[in-house]
């Protein structure tokens, strides 16, 4: 008896990663999408991966009012190294591009009230060719990001096998416990086993990361986009049930900003980010981006419902044979936001609906506030029929609430205080 309860203590005993962050899905600014690997920094002082492109971003984040509606990471991704550790085996940032080293920068962000991401591999090189961290390295590469003050690792996994990852990925979840510095952990493993069951076993990394890529890279491109809402979408049963407060599916960076989305689609890709419960890492120059992007990557209603505290993952509820497509995500206070997103690239299309058929069948009194032109909608219960246009390859977005539990005008305006 004694025995039976000391191995079942033993198998219940699995590690979590009990750094308590990212109850809400992260927010910042991340390198890759748009400076990649440059590190031509002579003939691309302005753009190419070095510490000075990272203390400018800082400083758009503080001075622009990012930092101040949550857009609080500035992360580094590959092509920070050199190609060699040092001879103690500790990695060494590039000392052209990262003069002062990665403390000094640590130090920068967290003097502005930012914190600092970087990026790792658990094969054998990074994507990029740099030295991963393999298995023989992970207490020393989670001292070192520690030693410099880091407050969140990107892991990735190119060069490395099924196994490595199966080791590796727990190890650095530990490894970064056991440094005593909270470091919020974004794991690529998914997306390197195929982003499913069986293969993929979420319920550990719920455990163990903060957040992971699931699925391909985000590129340039609408195409891009549209491929990974097509693949959140088709497998929402399984992520849906895994997102939650500390743990976050990843569909990758935020494109706006940049040159592959028009203005439609870069609200679309925003609006669906937010069902999705996704984080908010943009990767676009903060220095020259046009005040309509800033508008909507500083949307406080889009912002507040990405952050909802009740953590739950949207899904789409349906597809009419017309190409719109309904996303709904329940967010706290028996409040719900709405995306209707059309797939036509023809015109403004009117579609017509009531909340009873997107599963509303409760007896409240609704309203509705527009996310992106602020309108409100008000007197909408169940049966109501309404006409939202929605453009082609755009989105219609709403914040719907309960009044009837918010008669009084003080406690309504509460609810909607920004
Ligand atoms: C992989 C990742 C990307 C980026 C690159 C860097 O492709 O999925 O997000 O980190 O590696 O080389």
């Amino acid at each position: 008896m004694k025995l039976t309860v000391m191995l079942l203590a033993l198998v219940v005993q699995v590690f979590s990663l009990e750094n308590g962050l990212m109850r809400t899905p992260p927010m910042g600014w991340l390198a890759w999408e748009r400076y990649r690997c440059n590190t031509d920094c002579e003939e691309d002082p302005d753009n190419c991966i070095s510490e000075r492109l990272f203390m400018d971003m800082a400083d758009r984040l503080v001075e622009d009012g990012w930092r101040d509606l949550g857009y609080n990471y500035i992360n580094i991704d590959d092509c920070w190294m050199m190609f060699e550790r040092d001879e103690h085996g500790v990695l060494v940032a590039d000392p052209e591009r990262f003069p002062h080293g990665i403390k000094y920068l640590a130090d920068y962000v967290h003097a502005r009230g930012l914190k600092l991401g970087i990026y790792e591999d658990i094969g054998n090189k990074t994507c990029m060719g740099y030295p991963g961290t393999m298995l023989d390295k992970v207490a020393l590469d989670a001292q070192t990001f520690a030693n410099w003050s880091v407050d969140m690792l990107k892991l990735d996994g190119c060069y490395s096998s099924a196994e490595d990852r199966a080791q590796g990925y727990p190890d650095m979840a530990k490894a970064l416990n056991a440094t005593g510095r909270p470091i919020a952990y974004s794991c690529s493993w998914p997306a390197y086993d195929g982003g499913l069951p069986p293969e993929v076993n979420y319920t550990l990394l719920m455990d163990i990361c903060n957040l992971w890529r699931n699925y391909d890279d985000i590129e340039d491109s609408w195409q891009s986009v549209l491929s990974i809402v097509d693949w959140f979408t088709k497998h929402q049963d399984v992520l849906q049930s895994v997102a939650g407060p500390g743990h976050w599916n990843d569909p990758d960076m935020l494109l706006i900003g940049n040159y592959g989305l028009s203005f439609e689609q870069a609200k679309a890709q925003m609006a669906l980010w937010t069902i999705f419960a996704a984080p908010l890492f943009m990767s676009t120059d903060l220095r020259t981006i046009s005040a309509q992007n800033v508008d909507i990557l500083q949307n406080k209603l889009m912002i507040k419902i990405n952050q909802d505290p009740l953590g739950v993952q949207g899904r789409r509820v349906l597809q009419t044979k017309d190409k719109i497509e309904v996303f709904v995500r329940p967010l706290s206070q028996k409040a719900n936001a709405i995306v209707f997103f059309s797939r036509r690239t023809d015109m403004p299309y009117r579609y017509k609906t009531t909340l009873r058929s997107l599963n509303f069948t409760d007896s409240l009194l609704y309203e509705a506030q527009d996310v992106y032109t602020g309108n409100i909608i008000s007197g909408l219960v169940a049966d109501t029929k309404f006409t939202v246009v929605v453009n082609p390859s755009g989105v219609v977005m709403w914040y719907l609430y309960p009044i009837s539990a918010l008669e009084n005008p003080l406690a309504r305006k509460k609810f909607l205080s920004l």
